[in-house]
């Protein structure tokens, strides 16, 4: 196979920051693409850096540490060494793994800003940003919370509103209060130097709208094309805080690089770093054409990787660009978002503690479900459903008969292949196809894809022995047999290369007990990797089947989640209380118990049931907004409370003729109010 029109590669990984463990979001949305892609790169000779550090600075770390009563120090030296080990046990096969407070990282990040300086690439501006007078501290954004001006939310952020989503300026916030130390904050004069984005919309539109529209991917591009229609503003490379690189001119003291500024430029420093262990030149890797930079990337993370970086580097003029940044979207975690706050994730260094020797099946799991084009969502249900019937019963069920047949009639020696069949053939054709396919697909990122087309020659392989029958035909036929299993091998030893991007530590297993090193891309599709007469070593089992067990205790693990969480929102989280009424105010409610006759869905909407109810005193029609809730199967014969005098009100084209009551906790849940036993229709409440 030829090689790609690139004479190397440079991939990156965002880094992440080193103020909290690795999740399977993470994985899913970034690592384990990222190493598919370079593991398929290095298997087809590329010359390739494969660059990822911990993300050290920043806003991320310091209230991370303020969180924990700690030093960000601490912080980062905590989270890095746990970050770097479990990638490191999870295959992730990065070329170097560094971190943004090295001093070659220091250096490089300022000897850029210094550049940019010199050559007037910065606007220098003063603004009024609030200040903590009793902290003596300048607030960035997350260190300020207010009532928000849209939804009066009372803690929205500076940047923020987190409970109606309109972003924020400090200054919109009504009574700003400081997160250091609860004062109101002031409003103080600072310099800062800016990037003037706008400089560069006509530069962006030409190489991103124009010149990407149908190589990067459409959410990609549709983000950046919308940033860049709505035109670019200025933004701030430096930032008033404690934490970070120091800015490196005059007149700048106390003040630090923006974390956007530096870390992207850490991709640069791991990359120098890298390069002087192994004594070879790093600038080939960031500043010759002829190398292919790709950035990998979730989607909170594009407008820093194709709009700002991408200026900075631009700016500099001696870097060349990121030829693609294929971000995805996000990972749920059984049906809810994966929060840190909430602990609702799967911790990667968890997973590696509980379910030892389980490295392939998290990446095959996680690449199987990747968010490649839409949020997704990980259950352990189908964790489990990946591993029992398609692990284990397709690829190691394939290997494993292929293998173990060889041993039984042919004393572990490859068979010699006789006279072939059309079968035979077709089987022999679709393995010449799938090399190509699978490698076709993951140089258009398109991970899910390669790794179905990867385990389609499992499939066919076990068609195969299924259609032919090797254990029947060996009593009357043994010269086809040997034919069969060959061709059976030939394809054994394919997977452990086209396997090897995605499953790296079963294909290892396999390629050692099939007696052969690891093979590359440069031989896959042939059908002459095993020699009639090879020896194979006895099988070892590539993946087990997981029980119920292991599974239902993860899902406890989360329920236990849930129910603390629970526990703690109760004291902040309940609606405030209502203004007092009198008792006539009261008895002006008539509320009263009715049973269901009819329940169906409304038609366009998502959110309402309509029901027919007997409230004792006639049967009539009432929607209600609990179709998320109850199924109309299930409300049917149920008894509920409702308020049986309130003016009828049209909805959804129909006229709904009371309300039905529910108590809803602070997430949203709906249940209904029911009397404890069934009483007779029309009964009162009150
Ligand atoms: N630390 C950032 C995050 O987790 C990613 C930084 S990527 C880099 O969102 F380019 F800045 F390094
Ligand atoms: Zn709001």
């Amino acid at each position: 196979m030829t090689k790609t029109d690139f004479k190397r590669h440079t991939v990156t990984a965002a880094l992440p920051y080193a103020n909290g463990p690795v999740h399977i979001g993470h994985l899913a949305g970034v690592y384990i693409p990222a190493d598919i892609y370079v593991r398929y790169l290095r298997s087809r000779g590329e010359d390739v850096a494969f660059i990822c550090g911990s993300d050290e600075h920043g806003m991320a770390i310091t209230m991370r540490a303020r969180k924990e009563g700690i030093d960000p120090q601490q912080i980062v030296d905590k989270y890095h060494g746990m970050i770097k080990k479990s990638f490191d046990q999870l295959g992730v096969s990065f070329d170097i793994y560094s971190r943004t407070s090295n001093s070659v990282h220091h250096e490089t990040a300022q000897e850029f800003f210094k550049k940019l300086y010199k050559e007037g690439k910065f606007e220098e501006r003063v603004s009024e940003q609030y200040f903590d007078e009793e902290a003596k501290q300048f607030l960035a954004d997350r260190y300020i919370t207010g009532t928000c001006p849209k939804c009066n939310h009372p803690s929205a952020y500076g940047d923020q509103c987190e409970n109606c989503g309109t972003s924020l300026n400090p200054t919109d916030l009504i009574n700003p209060k400081s997160t250091l130390t609860g004062n109101p904050p002031v409003l103080k004069e600072t310099k800062h130097w800016y990037l003037p984005l706008q400089n560069y919309e006509k530069w962006l539109n030409q190489w991103i709208v124009e010149g990407h529209k149908n190589d990067w991917k459409p959410n990609v591009w549709g983000q950046c094309k919308s940033w860049i229609d709505g035109g670019l503003q200025p933004r701030a490379m430096t930032r008033d805080l404690d934490w970070g690189i120091q800015v490196p001119v005059q007149g700048a003291d106390g003040k630090v690089l923006y974390v956007w500024f530096d870390a992207p430029i850490g991709y640069i420093s791991a990359t120098r770093e890298w390069a002087a262990e192994k004594g070879i030149d790093w600038e080939p890797y960031w500043k010759d054409k002829d190398t292919k930079l790709v950035h990998f990337i979730g989607k909170d993370n594009i407008v820093f990787h194709c709009i700002i970086f991408p200026a900075i580097l631009k700016a500099h003029g001696d870097y060349i660009l990121p030829e693609n940044v294929p971000a995805n979207e996000f990972l749920n975690l059984e049906n809810d978002k994966i929060s840190t706050s909430r602990n609702w994730a799967v911790w990667l260094h968890e997973y590696l503690q509980e379910l030892p020797g389980k490295q392939d099946v998290l990446r095959y799991a996680l690449c199987a479900n990747a968010p490649e084009t839409k949020d997704n969502d990980f259950t352990w249900k189908d964790f489990q459903a990946r591993n029992n019937s398609e692990l284990v019963a397709i690829l190691g069920n394939f290997v494993n008969r292929a293998v173990v047949l060889t041993h039984k009639y042919f004393e572990g020696k490859v068979p010699e292949r006789g006279e072939l069949f059309d079968i035979d053939r077709e089987v022999l054709h679709a393995l010449g196809q799938v090399p190509k396919k699978v490698g076709d697909s993951i140089e258009r990122y398109r991970f899910r894809e390669a790794l179905a087309e990867m385990m389609d020659l499992a499939r066919i392989g076990n068609k195969y022995l299924a259609d032919t029958e090797p254990w029947k035909l060996i009593k009357t036929d043994e010269e086809r047999v040997k034919s069969i299993l060959n061709i059976a091998l030939q394809l054994v030893a394919n997977l452990a290369i086209v396997a090897e991007p995605f499953i790296p530590f079963s294909t290892a297993k396999l390629s050692d007990f099939i007696n052969l090193g690891q093979l590359d891309w440069s031989v896959a599709g042939s059908d002459d990797l095993l020699k009639a007469g090879h020896e194979l070593k006895q099988p070892q089992l590539l993946f087990e089947k997981i029980e119920d067990k292991t599974i239902e205790e993860q899902i406890q693990k989360l329920e236990n989640t849930k129910k603390q969480n629970q526990m703690e929102n109760k004291e902040v989280e309940v609606a405030p209380l209502k203004e007092t009424i009198v008792f006539d105010d009261f008895m002006k409610l008539d509320l009263r118990v009715g049973t269901i006759l009819e329940a169906k869905r409304v038609e366009k909407s998502n959110k309402l049931l309509q029901f027919l109810v007997d409230t004792g005193v006639d049967k009539r029609t009432i929607l209600s907004g609990i179709a998320k809730h109850y199924s109309p199967e299930e409300m049917i014969g149920k008894q509920v409370t409702i308020v049986a005098n309130l003016a009828p009100r049209p909805m959804m084209g129909t006229v709904s003729e009371g309300m039905i009551l529910m108590a809803e906790d602070a997430e949203g849940n709906l249940r209904l109010i029911q009397p404890n036993e069934n009483v007779n229709p029309g009964s009162t409440v009150s």
